[in-house]
């Protein structure tokens, strides 16, 4: 099987990456950077079939020719994190929705299979739980930059199903809070990997707002393989499929659990929103996806309970640490 990977030096398209060359498949990858890692580009390149492609999705050049080449494509560059949509709503729009259109065209031409992947955000602040991927979205106003993301995948999500009722071969999925080793633990960051640095560092968790809101998170393992069936099962074609799991835990659970299982001693601080994002923020209080057509399409079964999914990743940062640490010392 020949892929495309867009953003596959990103948390999610690495591990996409990696999972597909172990199963056997050509892989090309393109990714700006922007917020994936160059890094990831070299660790991939150590398996011969893998074809990096470093630069904006718009400017790598002899794409047509690369779609032509391959069967399946699975899109996942876009610009992500709660804080970048704030601080830069005309990059989300251009990313998302105008060089998502180009790459559309693109695979409409050749008739390639294209995975995309969209957002629980899309669903807003909708309070008809669990989010069913047939149901209303509900967005606050324009003047509140964190919706453009949500816009911006809904606005590929209707292109998506526009090509594919051109003839398109289409699944679009929609990811719940993915975490796990390599996920990003900045600012940027996912609220479980950056939780999990700041245990490790001994420094107070940072809850935002009052920590009632709630989420489901799953592990990347149970992503990619989601992800994979997608590309692979014909039933999951013209559909929008919930990918994540039903376990909903609030935001201060989650931080009390890692403090647990990290032993911090660190503890945990609030932060009002406006502090960390400024004032074009509102939260969601509630997010519960309804996996049942991920069930029955893709036979996707998620395996790894939110604990042991943490304790993998603790693991995983404090061997990273130890490296840093080592390679620190050997330099001194
Ligand atoms: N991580 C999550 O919890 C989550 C939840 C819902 C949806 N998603 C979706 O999954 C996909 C992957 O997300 P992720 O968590 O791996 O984020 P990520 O930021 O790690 O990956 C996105 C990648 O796209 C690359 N990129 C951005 N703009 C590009 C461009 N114009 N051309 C080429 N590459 C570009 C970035 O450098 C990055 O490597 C995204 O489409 C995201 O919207 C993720």
């Amino acid at each position: 099987m020949k892929c495309l990977v867009t953003g596959a030096a990103g948390f999610i398209g690495f591990h996409l990456c990696k999972a597909l060359l172990n199963r056997g498949a050509e892989v090309w990858g393109i990714d700006d950077f922007s917020s994936g890692k160059e890094e990831r580009f070299h660790e991939l390149s150590k398996d011969r079939s893998f074809h990096g492609l470093p630069g904006p999705l718009d400017a790598v050049s002899g794409l047509a020719e690369i779609i032509k080449q391959v069967a399946l494509i699975y899109h996942l560059a876009a610009v992500v994190g709660v804080k970048r949509y704030v601080e830069d709503p005309v990059r989300v729009i251009e990313t998302n929705v105008c060089q998502g259109a180009m790459l559309l065209r693109l695979a409409q031409l050749h008739r390639r299979k294209i995975v995309f992947t969209s957002t629980s955000e899309v669903y807003g602040k909708s309070s008809v739980l669990p989010f069913n991927e047939s149901a209303d979205r509900l967005y606050g106003s324009s003047l509140t930059s964190r919706w453009c993301y949500a816009i911006s995948k809904s606005a590929a999500e209707h292109l998506c199903l526009g090509y594919a009722a051109r003839g398109l071969p289409v699944v679009i999925l929609r990811y719940f809070n993915v975490y796990g080793p390599h996920g990003d633990s900045s600012v940027y960051g996912g609220v479980a990997n950056c939780f999990i640095k700041q245990a490790l560092e001994g420094k107070p968790l940072t809850v935002h707002g009052d920590g009632r809101q709630t989420r489901c998170f799953t592990y990347i393992d149970d992503i990619v393989a989601g992800t994979i069936a997608a590309g692979e099962a014909p039933a999951a074609v013209g559909h929008i499929i919930n990918l994540g799991t039903d376990k909903e835990i609030s935001i201060l659970d989650l931080a009390r659990l890692i403090i647990r299982l990290s032993g911090s001693e660190g503890g945990l601080i609030f932060q009002p929103y406006e502090e960390f994002y400024g004032f074009s923020y509102e939260d969601v209080p509630r997010r519960v996806p309804d996996i049942s057509a991920a069930r029955r399409l893709l036979n996707y079964r998620p395996a790894v309970p939110l604990e042991e999914g943490l304790q993998r990743t603790l693991d995983w940062h404090r061997r990273k640490r130890a490296e840093v640490t080592n390679e620190k010392g050997r330099q001194s």
